[in-house]
């Protein structure tokens, strides 16, 4: 069957998920192309600050250059083929390798070679691009979100993100400074199953109330003291609200999608700053510091966004309400590694950081009683599309209910349609049949 005839409008073949030689397509036809998030611009704040990380499986390294501007080269040596850099972040005068030790800028150039003598016939010489750390051919950012992409040509940043660049203003304006930081170190995990899968949950309406049903059940039965003192609030609001009832995830929460593989699921904690608001101090400082930042006005306007997890597809999910963004790297057709980023707000109470952290053990960590849940359902999905039974995938939900809108974008019929997996199947044949 060709690649062609793996996605049908309401169906989508087994293999796209399990299939090796699929795979190994898609991180050259889609990871080796398109516009893949590197990190935050926070990351390397000062000249010599590195972050390792990788695209399509190469890795890659994002350096801060002497000139202050952000670098992203492929982190081998430009003598034998080591890997220069190795530990995961951190800062140095130079990158010297292992080996035999070579010595880079933060631009890649090559700076020495220890015992040049025996290089005189050759054309080995400090500066020489050919022997040094090559950059990545497309580096771009947005908002201090780093791209990069291994295609020299294609699409701009700009035109990739279209619409969606308001997800990540929605980010960054939540900040009375205009400045967000990543803080609190990286968790990471890796998941038996395909890279797709958890961007389909990420925006997924349908699932929480069957999937994170104990832990819905268990938050329910908390006494509301509990839900609403500064310790337990938003582990237990968040469960509680996994729970929301059908309606409301019909009549109240929506899902978008854009071009490119890009959407995003409306906020379901339609309680969320009334909540806040009511019990918590620092949300009344916070909401001070943003009005005197930005007018009173401007501040309705930023707070009064109400979005959940935005995908920019293929590599990041983030989320404004509680800042936090997931970074996708498939390893191999069946194992995922996801890293989870959490974002201080500068100008904001410390206190709304700690929630930030909270957030992110509840919901995102790997003993959070609920991504266990989701990553329980990767792995069943993983061995279910292994039997023989049925070769198609349904993602059917809302099928042929969807409105154009303005900014070009798709409008699904509500938050419990599969409209975002069908839009990530429209972009998947479009990189994989090109
Ligand atoms: S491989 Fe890097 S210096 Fe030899
Ligand atoms: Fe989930």
């Amino acid at each position: 069957m060709d690649i062609d005839q793996l996605v049908q409008p309401e169906r989508v073949h087994r293999r796209v998920y399990n299939d090796p030689e699929i795979f190994e397509r898609e991180l050259e036809k889609i990871f080796s192309v398109t516009w893949i998030f590197v990190g935050h611009v926070s990351q390397v704040p000062n000249p010599g600050n590195f972050f390792c990380t990788d695209i399509a499986r190469q890795p890659v390294v994002m350096a801060r250059h002497n000139d202050g501007a952000v670098k992203v080269l492929f982190n081998r040596c430009g003598h034998r083929g080591a890997q220069v850099v190795s530990p995961e972040s951190g800062s140095a005068e130079t990158f010297r390798c292992c080996y035999h030790g070579w010595e880079y800028a933060m631009d890649g150039k090559l700076l020495a070679v220890p015992q040049p003598r025996g290089y005189e016939e050759s054309n080995v010489r400090p500066g020489d691009p050919a022997y040094g750390m090559a950059p990545v051919p497309r580096v771009a950012e947005y908002r201090g979100f780093v791209f990069a992409s291994l295609s020299l040509t294609g699409t701009s940043l700009p035109e990739f993100l279209g619409p969606i660049a308001s997800s990540i203003d929605d980010m960054v304006d939540r900040s009375p400074d205009g400045e967000i930081e990543v803080a609190g170190g990286i968790a990471r995990h890796l998941y038996h199953g395909n890279w797709k899968l958890v961007f389909e949950n990420l925006c997924d309406g349908l699932h929480p109330n069957c999937v994170h049903q104990s832990s819905i059940e268990a938050a329910q039965q908390q006494d509301d003291a509990v839900f609403s003192d500064g310790a337990g609030e938003i582990g237990v609001r968040q469960m509680r609200q996994n729970g929301a009832p059908w309606e409301f995830w019909e009549n109240q929460v929506g899902s978008w999608a854009y071009q490119f593989g890009h959407s995003y699921l409306g906020d379901y904690h339609d309680d969320a700053k009334l909540v806040a608001a009511r019990f918590d101090p620092s949300f009344a400082d916070y909401f001070k510091a943003m009005e005197a930042a930005k007018g009173k006005e401007r501040t309705q306007e930023i707070l009064g966004v109400t979005r959940w997890n935005t995908n920019i597809y293929p590599t990041i999910s983030f989320m404004s309400q509680f800042r936090q963004l997931r970074v996708i790297r498939p390893v191999s057709v069946d194992k995922t590694e996801v890293l989870g980023f959490c974002f201080r707000l500068k100008g904001a109470p410390e206190k709304m950081f700690h929630d930030t952290i909270r957030f992110a053990n509840i919901t995102n960590a790997v003993a959070s009683p609920v991504l266990t849940d989701d990553l329980e359902t990767y792995a069943r999905i993983r061995r279910g599309l292994t039997t023989n039974g049925n070769d198609w995938i349904a993602m059917a939900r809302g099928l042929g209910r969807d409105t154009e809108e303005a900014d070009g974008g798709r409008c699904a019929e509500n938050g419990l349609s599969e409209l975002h997996i069908r839009n990530m199947f429209d972009a998947w044949s479009g990189y994989m049949v090109a």
